[in-house]
């Protein structure tokens, strides 16, 4: 097996090429894997041998800290059949193996843990949602007939509170270095934040204080009960791109509370189901669209902030960090294309980089197919039609 701390013998990429620590977690460089749902995993979120490889390619392939899941930290409101899921012991075993195999490689393990909330489809889980307020979301209740969505009790919010908690637990208990809290793209914990989607009138909504409450109290209740030394992180959208959304200053009053609550890195994104381009950004945006933004967030915090959104080399990766704007970079699209983009570019291979083609085929939700497949990498072509 390859030992992934690759060498960039010509020093060219100096800053990609640094360590950076998150907590007591040292990344051998400054590349990141975003989350991405691939449904790859078993029916029953287990991990299967297609996620093992994946996840084992691209920590060959250099990528200094890999993003597993987002895996679901309870069973109901799932949209898809094979999602990764850590809402029950079960899924220790196979999360040991992937999380030892990734790691052998000299790369981190990170894994992200989700609720959907109001983004998901009735007829897909056979559930109810569950969301800060009873307010459907707009684009999945146009595609689902069936689409309900219920307010959450006190009640719920606490199961949830300690299914995140226990998810987490579970994670570092197969030994991940790297915990995040998916709270972006207008999921779950990203409804209670935003004033547009939590409309409650209790302790949970209204102030900034209290929609950032469950986020919060699920931030310290890991770090309260975390022996290990593994770290734990969050991932906002930093504009929700939507009109009485969050926008990039509502975090100087939430990221400090945040950081307070125990926050050792924080990952940025945009967008939310409503501004769907933002999550995904499509070609005709341009090149980096959410560099700026993630800069301006990084203002209101002293961990690592990961920038991401059309980052499709290393050279630009290492214009970003060199001009201070972000202290990680996130490269979704480019290392699905080629996983082995970083190990290429360091050892000045960058002529066999299989480049991403901006096409957004890998967006499965938007194209009907079952699963991610990629216009690139030749091991996740979409199969021929059968005649
Ligand atoms: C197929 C696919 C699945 C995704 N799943 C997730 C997810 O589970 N969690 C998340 O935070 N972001 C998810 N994203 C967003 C990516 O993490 C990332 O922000 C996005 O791909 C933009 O980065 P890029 O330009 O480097 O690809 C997904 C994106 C794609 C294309
Ligand atoms: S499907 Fe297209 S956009 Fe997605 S990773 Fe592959 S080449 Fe890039």
């Amino acid at each position: 097996m390859n030992e992934t701390k690759v060498k960039n013998e010509r020093g060219k990429f100096p800053h990609v090429f640094s360590e950076c620590k998150i907590g007591s977690v040292t990344l051998p460089n400054r590349v990141v894997f975003p989350a991405w749902v691939l449904n790859y995993a078993n029916t029953d979120g287990t991990v299967s041998d297609k996620l093992m490889k994946y996840y084992t390619d691209l920590a060959e392939g250099g990528c200094g800290l890999i993003f597993t899941g987002a895996a679901t930290v309870t069973d109901d409101g799932i949209p898809f059949d094979r999602v990764m899921s850590v809402s029950s012991d079960k899924c220790i075993p196979g999360l040991k193996k992937l999380f030892a195999a990734v790691k052998k490689t000299g790369a981190k393990a990170g894994i992200q843990i989700v609720h959907y909330g109001r983004q998901s489809s009735t007829s897909a889980s056979g559930d109810v949602l569950m969301a800060p307020s009873a307010i459907p979301c707009p684009v999945m209740s146009q595609y689902d007939p069936e689409y309900k969505v219920r307010e959450m009790t006190l009640e719920d919010i606490e199961m949830m509170r300690e299914a995140f908690i226990a998810a987490a637990l579970r994670a570092v208990k197969a030994g991940v270095d790297v915990v995040e809290i998916h709270a972006c793209n207008g999921y779950l914990l990203n409804e209670f934040l935003s004033p547009y989607s939590n409309k409650r009138e209790d302790n949970y909504g209204g102030s900034a204080e209290n929609r950032a409450r469950l986020v919060v109290e699920i931030l310290a209740g890991i770090r309260s009960r975390l022996k290990d030394p593994a770290a734990v992180g969050l991932r906002v959208s930093g504009d929700e791109f939507v009109e009485g959304g969050l926008r990039p200053d509502d975090f100087k009053e939430l990221v400090p509370m945040f950081e307070k609550a125990g926050m050792q890195m924080l990952n940025t994104t945009a967008g939310v189901y409503e501004s769907m381009a933002h999550i995904v950004p499509p070609k005709d945006m341009g090149e980096t669209p959410h560099v700026d933004m993630a800069a301006q967030i990084k203002q209101f915090t002293s961990v690592p902030v990961c920038a991401v959104g059309s980052i499709l080399t290393i050279e630009t990766a290492e214009s970003i960090l060199a001009s201070g704007k972000a202290g990680l970079i996130a490269m979704g699209r480019a290392q699905m294309a080629d996983p082995a983009i970083v190990r290429k570019t360091a050892e000045g291979r960058e002529a066999g980089i299989m480049k991403c083609k901006h096409c957004n085929n890998c967006t499965f939700w938007t194209t009907g197919d079952p699963e991610v497949y990629c216009a690139v990498n030749p091991d996740y072509k979409k199969p021929a039609a059968s005649a």
